[in-house]
């Protein structure tokens, strides 16, 4: 408690992370960090992939971004100036990645001030989207963190990659130098395909799970509409009629302490006209 009597501000911070690249994490940072704002929460989602702007395209944002995080970083724009309001949620701000190529332009210092910045702002969570890899921007991402969403594919490759992310997490951040508790970890299956599940070649929920030695906090489905909503800049949580939106909302319901059950993990039935008639 502060002297005031209040709790200071202060605000939940969320890494999407993984191990392997091209997982789905941008995805999965849009649609949380929309979900969230959706749910009455002041919300933040920051691109940490300097260099590779892609997270305001996801959001459609990217012909309003004048400021970036470096230029914060380094003191060029204030946190405010740099914010871009969400067109569709006021309590929803994006701060773009730098198209610089100077990928030392992010600092543990200039991150800090940034994330106590937006902190101060009175924002509920800051949703971090990580770059790909064990590098320094993906290090950077989570070192603040207080809750991670692991995005892992249903493939060896991924889940073997996630786990080195999964051991950094509980090792290499503020809270575990500080003896602070662990990270809260949330798996995220993406990418499932139940009909590859069932021929052999992917795997199960239930092989990802046993592999890695914790339970999914969701599945997301394969989806052309995923796809067609980044092409339309609109995050496909907003797509309600896509099993990829229901999946992202329900997931973020889960990670709000909600409890409901998988969905989109079985090979759909067809109904009768359609055994009748295909398609
Ligand atoms: N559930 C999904 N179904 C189909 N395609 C997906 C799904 N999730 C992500 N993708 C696609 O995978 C590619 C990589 O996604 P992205 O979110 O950019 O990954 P990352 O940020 O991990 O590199 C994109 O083309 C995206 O449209
Ligand atoms: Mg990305």
């Amino acid at each position: 408690m502060s002297i005031t009597g209040e709790e200071p501000l202060s605000a939940e911070i969320i890494v999407v992370t993984s191990g392997k690249g091209g997982v789905g994490k941008t995805t999965t940072s849009a649609s949380l960090a929309t979900g969230l704002a959706m749910a009455g929460k002041k919300v933040a989602v920051i691109d940490f992939d300097v260099g590779l702007r892609n997270l305001d395209l996801i959001m459609g944002c990217e012909r309003r971004v004048v400021y970036d995080f470096v230029n914060v970083v380094h003191g060029e724009a204030t946190i405010k100036q740099a914010l871009i309001k969400d067109k569709r949620h006021d309590n929803l701000f994006v701060l773009a990645a730098s198209q610089t190529r100077d990928k030392d332009a992010l600092t543990q210092e200039g991150v800090e001030k940034v994330l106590d910045g937006l902190s101060k702002e009175g924002f509920d969570y800051i949703v971090c989207d990580s770059p790909a890899g064990i590098e320094k921007g993906a290090h950077l991402a989570m070192y603040f963190a207080d809750h991670a969403v692991v995005v892992v594919n249903p493939e060896v490759s991924s889940v073997r990659d996630s786990d080195r992310i999964l051991g950094l997490l509980s090792s290499k951040t503020r809270r575990a130098e500080r003896g602070e508790g662990p990270i809260t970890q949330h798996l995220l299956l993406t990418r499932y395909n139940p009909a590859r599940v069932a021929l052999g070649e992917m795997l199960s929920v239930k092989d990802v799970e046993e592999i890695l030695g914790i339970l999914v906090v969701g599945v997301i489905p394969e989806s052309e509409n995923v796809l067609a909503a980044s092409n339309a800049g609109v995050p496909v949580i907003l797509d309600e009629n896509s099993n990829a939106g229901q999946a992202y909302r329900d997931t973020v319901a889960r990670i709000l302490g909600e409890d409901r059950p998988l969905r989109f993990t079985e090979v759909a039935k067809k109904g009768f006209l359609q055994r009748v008639f295909g398609g």
